[in-house]
């Protein structure tokens, strides 16, 4: 297989970036491992911001971000049982939009195969080489098990936080920046109508819970867990109970329970970023916590930025955007890492925590929802900074 960029990965950031490609009029094979329909059915991130939207508007007027998903205006932080609503068009004039990501890769799917893409399920990257030269490979296994090459001019690891591609970037799959955290979350979906019109960031003694929403007949909740938890210890009357408990001041509308799972938390950035002709983005490169929903829209500010200096590359003979493209995304990249540090940190209880720590963190909670400068704080990275240029 001869194309001018081998893609590995067809989430979001390996579609869109296959798109803006072809905008440019750059030719690329984009292969995952996994069959259409398991990219099609993984529930993953939920919330949108502006720019992503703005984005996904652009590439395809038919997506179905504006009728089947929301837009939100605002989200509700809630500690001692009090709630203080974070106004984000009133202080920033920006939204964000409640979409899930398996929607809007249903949309990717079907326009790239629309428009020609050549995409294939079920092939399996073994091997990237040849990095330092002008022709890198890609080896690996269709779904039939037979081998394939991709020749290629430069190869673009979106293969999320297990990324074969990264070795060949940054010399070893595990170099990087690492932070754990002693909890988890556990993340529910239920048969239910909401239980609030926006979503609830909710601090309480027992711990962090998140109120969010799928549909007006589906909704997706979390809380705080013990990382090793087992999603299946519990009964349902207990996973109410705790969910109740942990948002005090709201009654929750119960409805049957049809999916359950233990969501890791972690904070990685990959030492390097780019090597020679092969560059990571999205969790390829990076993965944050959950609380602030970063992780999908900074993949796709990760391939803005890449798919221009790849233009800049294959079609001027230009490399000083490629050469840049490292430094640029990471000066996002770690603006994104602190607000999803930052937001963790300020809503959870870790295991332990002194009283000073947890008095600590109520004042600090009081003084982002008091201030109008703490509030615009939050709502300027939650709704999503401007792309770097
Ligand atoms: C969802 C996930 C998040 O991490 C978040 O901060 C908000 C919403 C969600 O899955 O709905």
């Amino acid at each position: 297989i001869r194309t001018r960029v081998a893609i590995v990965g067809a989430g979001p950031a390996g579609l869109i970036l296959s798109h803006l490609l072809a905008d440019a009029g750059i030719e690329s094979v984009v292969i995952d491992q996994r069959s259409r329909a398991e990219i099609e059915t993984t529930i993953r991130a939920g919330i949108l911001e502006q720019g992503t939207v703005d984005l996904l508007t652009a590439i395809d007027p038919g997506t179905r971000v504006h009728t089947v998903g929301q837009r939100h205006d605002g989200i509700e932080l809630r500690f001692q049982g009090e709630g203080h609503r974070i106004d984000f068009p009133g202080l920033v004039g920006r939204s964000v939009w409640l979409y899930p990501q398996h929607e809007a890769l249903k949309d990717l799917l079907a326009l790239r195969l629309s428009q020609g893409q050549d995409l294939r399920f079920g092939a399996t990257a073994v091997r990237v080489e040849g990095v330092d030269t002008a022709t890198p490979q890609v080896s690996g296994t269709d779904a039939d098990g037979a081998e394939f090459v991709i020749d290629a001019e430069f190869v673009v690891g979106a293969d999320g936080s297990r990324s074969v591609v990264r070795q060949a970037v940054a010399g070893s799959s595990r170099d990087g920046h690492f932070r754990e955290y002693p909890f988890a979350w556990f993340g529910i979906l239920c048969e239910a109508p909401p239980s609030a019109h926006e979503l609830i960031y909710s601090n309480s003694d027992d711990g962090f819970a998140l109120i969010s929403q799928r549909s007006p007949e589906v909704q997706r909740m979390y809380f705080q867990c013990d990382p090793d938890a087992d999603p299946n210890a519990l009964s349902e009357a207990e996973i109410w109970e705790t969910l109740q408990r942990r948002v005090p001041g709201t009654t929750l509308t119960e409805g049957r329970i049809f999916q359950r799972d233990v969501l890791r938390f972690r904070s990685f950035v990959a030492h390097e970023l780019r090597h020679g002709r092969a560059a990571l983005v999205g969790d390829a490169a990076h993965t944050v916590p959950p609380t602030g929903a970063k992780g999908m829209n900074l993949a796709v500010a990760d391939v803005i930025i890449l798919a221009r200096a790849l233009e800049a590359l294959l079609v001027r003979n230009d490399e000083r955007l490629i050469d840049a493209y490292a430094e640029t995304a990471l000066r996002r990249i770690w603006k994104a890492q602190h607000f999803s540090w930052w937001m963790t940190s300020m809503l959870h209880v870790a295991p332990g925590t002194s009283d000073f720590d947890r008095l600590r963190q109520i004042g600090e909670l009081r003084s982002v929802v008091e201030s109008e400068a703490g509030r615009t704080f939050l709502a300027e990275a939650y709704t999503g900074w401007p792309v770097e240029s």
